[in-house]
């Protein structure tokens, strides 16, 4: 099966690198607009694959979207990420024009590929994505939850000093400093509630750290995170291309799920060979809920700065 990523930058390459060392699909397409770029990226990975052992067909393009075509999945991590001190909300103006001309032409070339969407603000450029092409929902997954959800197992286990692949835990709601989610009360140390290794302050101090944790990373590097990053696409393309029906906090279209209607906002989905294959709704308290609706009131407010492009 053959994935295309358009934008060969740090996100897309490490997207590139783990699909292709990890066997998640047969043919990998690095699409940039920078003259030679793609095409660079595509080259030195390749010789990666004899030392690492993995025979996938990769190549880069400069803006030949010819080059993508029959692509089953199309990830767009096309566009400018955060520099320290931004929030991902300020990078609308430059990667809103972006995100719509590149899902357009992607559309050309693979007319039944399923799109997810990286670039920031995730869940306003989910949003532009789904309405400026018309896509039924279940085509149309943003990624930022399955990120946020990584960063919070990591502060979880190193709160409580144990294995990072035996805490699960999720993040909902917004992938933004102020507006995601991280589910505290359903956090398990192999099935075990969390809060009964950490105390409240602890699971505060995770809770907090788990949303700032893009700002974290973007102060240290001077630019926005890759690894982790390209590492949850991967996850989530392979969920998609093997048909694993994995439950994944994915930014998707609500029609009425959690109270919500026509924004994308990250909740559980069941990612599958069709994409989302069913929205989970999961049962939230009171304070749970509240925080959702504030989160969902704030990505509105963004997506209502896309009057002007949709129109
Ligand atoms: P980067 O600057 O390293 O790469 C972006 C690439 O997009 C550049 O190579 C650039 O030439 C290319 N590009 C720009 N316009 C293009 C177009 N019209 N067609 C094709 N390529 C184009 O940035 P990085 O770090 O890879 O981040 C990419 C995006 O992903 C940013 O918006 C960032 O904020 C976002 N991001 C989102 C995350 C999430 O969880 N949703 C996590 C990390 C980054
Ligand atoms: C991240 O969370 C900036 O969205 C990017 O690393």
């Amino acid at each position: 099966m053959k994935v295309t990523i358009v934008g060969a930058g740090n996100v897309g390459a490490s997207c590139a690198e783990y699909i292709s060392i990890k066997k998640i699909a047969s043919e990998v397409v690095l699409l940039d607009i920078k003259e030679g770029f793609a095409e660079g990226k595509a080259l030195d990975l390749i010789q990666t694959s004899t030392t690492l052992g993995f025979d996938t067909l990769i190549s880069g393009v400069t803006n030949d979207y010819g080059a993508t075509a029959n692509s089953s999945v199309v990830v767009i991590t096309s566009g400018i990420p955060r520099k320290p001190g931004m929030t991902r909300e300020e990078l609308i103006g430059i990667n809103a024009g972006i995100v719509k001309s590149v899902a357009k032409d992607i559309l050309e070339y693979s007319p039944d590929a399923i799109i997810v969407v990286v670039s920031n603000p995730m869940d306003t450029m989910t949003y532009l994505a789904l309405k400026s092409t018309g896509l039924p929902r279940n085509r149309i997954i943003g990624m930022g939850g399955a990120l946020d959800s990584s960063r919070f197992k990591t502060y979880l286990s190193q709160a409580m000093k144990k294995p990072a692949c035996d805490i699960d835990g999720m993040v909902i709601g917004g992938h933004g400093d102020t507006t995601m989610i991280p589910l505290i009360r359903l956090a398990s140390y192999n099935g075990i509630p969390i809060n009964q290794f950490l105390t409240e302050k602890n699971l505060n101090e995770v809770s907090a750290a788990t949303m700032v944790g893009g700002a974290t990373l973007t102060k240290l590097l001077g630019t926005s995170a890759w690894y982790a990053p390209g590492a949850s696409v991967s996850y989530l393309v392979d969920s998609i291309l093997s048909n694993q029906k994995k439950i994944i906090p994915c930014s998707v279209m609500l029609n009425g799920e959690y109270g919500l209607n026509d924004i994308c906002i990250g909740v559980p989905v069941v990612i599958g060979s069709n994409g989302v294959e069913e929205i989970i709704d999961v049962n939230l308290n009171e304070i749970e809920k509240e925080k959702l609706q504030n989160s969902a009131s704030a990505v509105a407010n963004m997506n209502a700065a896309l009057n002007t492009i949709l129109n």
